[in-house]
């Protein structure tokens, strides 16, 4: 029995860790920009909620995750070098890109993001 139990707890705790880090439920990107003197409400990214609508791989450079975004437009590494006005990177390279060609309703409407 006892050796049962220790086996139970190894195979959970190797669960536990082999499990894929899939990141923070929500995010605030105007921290992962690091763009601090934002004009809008910054942006808390509903993080999980896509990860059950859309692939790891369509937003990210790996399908492990992590730091590298995907550029929806070009498929290269999200580069993010304009952040002011409605013309800025995140918008037209990321969100806007993936919800436009994905028809999300009301992809673009401001309060939907900025709130
Ligand atoms: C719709 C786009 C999108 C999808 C789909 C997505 N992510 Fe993310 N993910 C992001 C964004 C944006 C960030 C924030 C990046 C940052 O802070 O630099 C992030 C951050 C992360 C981080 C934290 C990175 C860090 O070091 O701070 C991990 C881990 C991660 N995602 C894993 C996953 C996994 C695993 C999946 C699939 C199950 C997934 N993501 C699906 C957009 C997405
Ligand atoms: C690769 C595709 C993809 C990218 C990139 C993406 N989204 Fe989305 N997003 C979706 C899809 C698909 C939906 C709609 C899902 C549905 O309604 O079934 C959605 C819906 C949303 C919603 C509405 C959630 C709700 O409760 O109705 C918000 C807010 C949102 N996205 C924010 C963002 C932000 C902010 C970014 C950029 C940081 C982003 N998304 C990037 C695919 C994407
Ligand atoms: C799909 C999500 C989404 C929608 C819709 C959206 N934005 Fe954004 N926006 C972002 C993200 C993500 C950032 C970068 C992170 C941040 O500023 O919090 C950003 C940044 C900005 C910035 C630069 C930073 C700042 O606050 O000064 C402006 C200006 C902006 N958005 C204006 C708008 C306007 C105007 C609309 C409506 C026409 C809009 N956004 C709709 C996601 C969105």
């Amino acid at each position: 029995m006892k050796k049962i139990l220790a086996l139970i707890a190894v195979l959970s705790f190797a669960l536990v860790v082999f499990a894929a880090d899939k990141g923070p439920e929500t995010i605030d990107l105007s921290k992962s920009f690091n763009y601090e003197k934002t004009t809008k409400k910054p942006v808390m990214f509903p993080h999980a909620f896509h990860q059950t609508k859309v692939e790891c791989a369509e937003c990210h450079m790996s399908a492990e995750g992590g730091k590298e975004l995907k550029n929806i437009n070009t498929g290269d590494i999200l580069k993010v070098t304009k952040l002011v006005g409605t013309a800025n990177d995140v918008h037209k390279e990321f969100c806007w890109a993936c919800h436009k060609a994905k028809k999300v309703k009301s992809g673009t409407s401001c309060n939907k993001c900025h709130k």
